[in-house]
């Protein structure tokens, strides 16, 4: 393959990082990290909720679908207020989710498929009904400092304590709640039955410390930290946080505050640094963070660099946060979006990217399903780890959940007028296997969301069996990135308009591939010889295209001129070169 402008642009596969403690090429760089939501994945029980014995169950399913890691969203025992994410024992199963022999069973099912297991730990927060804060509540030793307490300000007229600050929560309105008990308020990030831990206090250091080792000593292979970037605020409680003015319905918003004092602190960085360090105890232990940053600097902290490592990679949500509607969808912006992270990334550190998550718009929803198969193209094609919601392979979309079935306590706050502007159910809705009764996924007679209408033809039996499916098209991306010219290949770009993203992947002596995405809303036929900055032969084969393409002429295995590509709206190709002889 020869390149012959100054404008290609190739990056080599990142150096390794010199610290010890972990191999060369951990196996999380060239897998796919597969997200399940265990409410939503299989029901053995009938009770309509997901349990542990139903995604070891599905292991055949990630095997087949060629992915290699599973994060497991929390199914400790929890109270449910935030679905899981308020735990009220760190160390157990919720049974709603089955057991701890069960969580056993799925890891040895999973190691023996050699996919690894990655757990969601929720540092920041316990549930309010968890022994700590009970104690904690009581003034009881050593738990009294275990949680951020803070006395009132004061008393209004009608003698009702005033929080210490203006501090918000992530849920709606203040993030302080007053306890009788204490006669003091406790701060909480999100929900108000999630009180934030008091990390400044060495105990609960120790204390999380022993959560991660529990799951470690039991064989996980890492670990995905929930809100870390909450996990400190400032000791002085008597400073409020900055208002910017925003023309939201009130001043209960979160986006309605800056947030110098109660995110991204420097301690954070201290206790992950710690965590690391811990878990290079072990062998080659895996750690993404979570942090939604606008300014990329503040993203790229968590990676810590070449000589302090800190989180194998803080999850890349650039391509939800800039990618909101159809139109956002651009070949320059997917450019601008991969050449920031690349641009920022630490010496030696690892990309990733991220379409989903059990927090966000499905991407079908969010952007369009004509685009589902161009997107899985481009995340699971260029270096780096590519994160998957389950049900995004089979190009699953949001469903409409009315009011009155409304879940998500973070929807619920918000009222009937507002709650769809901030509900996550509709992204958590039960996976769907097949055209039989609730999709396949329980037998019970209700689900605790509700399934989709479409999934008597969106379902994976369907795509399973289908001559050309989203399903296909992953996992024919899944095994391709295991070649060396993805796995070890270089980058370059060829094509960069609003319309057009054509990249190839090449690695001296292994064949050179071609991604070409028609982002726009058009069907438009693409000259990619008229692209100097790349010299290309005059055709290529099509290994894999999005279905919406059912011309016989980019069927896969048929040769194309690439002076006249044809693409369909929102089709992805990816093709094959022929090698040139030098
Ligand atoms: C971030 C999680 O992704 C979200 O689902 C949860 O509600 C909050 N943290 C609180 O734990």
């Amino acid at each position: 393959m020869k390149t012959t402008s100054t404008q290609t642009e190739a990056r080599a596969e990142q150096p390794e990082p010199k610290h010890s403690g972990r191999e060369k090429t951990p196996w999380w760089k060239n897998s796919i990290v597969y997200q399940v939501y265990p409410r939503s994945f299989l029901d053995t029980n009938g009770d309509g909720t997901g349990d542990l014995k139903g995604i070891t169950a599905k292991a055949d399913y990630l095997d087949d679908l060629g992915v290699k890691t599973l994060w497991l969203s929390p199914f400790f025992t929890s109270p449910m207020a935030d679905f899981g994410y308020d735990i009220s024992n760190f160390i157990d199963v919720d049974p709603i989710f089955g057991s701890l022999a069960d969580f056993d069973e799925l890891l040895k099912t999973m190691h023996s498929k050699d996919i690894k297991v990655v757990l969601d730990i929720v540092p920041n927060h316990s549930s309010d009904e968890h022994e700590w804060f009970q104690r904690s509540l009581r003034r009881e030793e050593p738990y009294a400092d275990y949680y951020v307490w803070a006395d009132p300000k004061g008393f209004n007229d009608s003698g009702n304590p005033i929080p210490p600050n203006n501090w918000l929560c992530l849920f709606r309105g203040s993030a302080w709640t007053w306890r009788e008990e204490r006669s003091q308020f406790y701060y909480h990030s999100f929900h108000r039955k999630q009180p934030d831990l008091n990390f400044r206090n060495p105990l609960v250091q120790e204390e999380m410390k022993n959560v991660f080792k529990f799951w470690l000593d039991r064989g996980v292979d890492g670990v995905r930290v929930d809100g870390l970037k909450h996990l400190f605020q400032v000791e002085d409680q008597n400073l409020d946080e900055p208002v910017i003015d925003w023309a939201g319905f009130n001043n209960l918003h979160y986006t309605s505050l800056m947030h110098p004092f109660t995110e991204d602190q420097p301690e954070t960085f201290e206790v992950l640094r710690d965590w690391r360090k811990m878990m290079d105890t072990y062998p080659n232990k895996l750690i993404m963070t979570e942090a939604y940053n606008e300014d990329i600097r503040d993203v790229m902290k968590y990676y810590g660099n070449d000589t302090d490592p800190l989180a194998d990679f803080p999850f890349n949500f650039r391509l939800i946060e800039k990618l909101q509607n159809r139109s956002d969808v651009t070949g320059t912006r997917l450019k601008n979006i991969i050449d920031e992270w690349f641009d920022n990334l630490p010496e030696g550190k690892w990309p990733n990217w991220v379409l989903g998550n059990h927090d966000q718009i499905r991407v079908a929803s969010r952007v369009g399903t004509d685009l589902v198969d161009a997107l899985n193209m481009l995340t699971l094609l260029l270096p780096g780890t590519p994160v998957t919601y389950y049900g995004e392979e089979i190009g699953m979309q949001d469903v409409y959940i009315s009011w009155e079935d409304t879940k998500d306590p973070w929807g619920y706050n918000f009222g009937p007028d507002h709650y769809r502007e901030h509900s996550r159910d509709p992204c958590r809705t039960p996976m769907q296997w097949d055209a039989t009764a609730n999709a396949g996924f329980s037998k019970g007679p209700s689900t605790w969301l509700p399934v989709n209408d479409n999934y008597k033809t969106l379902n994976v039996k369907a795509q399973l069996e289908a001559r050309e499916s989203h399903l296909k098209v992953y996992k024919t991306l899944a095994r391709l990135r295991q070649e060396n010219s993805f796995a070890k290949g270089k980058l370059a770009f060829s094509v960069v308009t609003d319309e057009v993203l054509a990249f190839i992947r090449y690695l001296e002596d292994e064949p050179t591939y071609l991604v070409v995405l028609n982002l726009s809303a058009n069907d438009v036929v693409v000259n990619l010889h008229h692209h100097a900055n790349l010299e290309l032969p005059p055709d290529a084969s099509v290994i894999t295209r999005s279905v919406s393409d059912k011309s016989e002429e980019n069927s896969p295995g048929s040769k194309v001129n690439l002076s006249a590509l044809t693409l369909v709206r929102g089709e992805g190709l990816v093709l094959q070169l022929p090698f040139v002889e030098e």
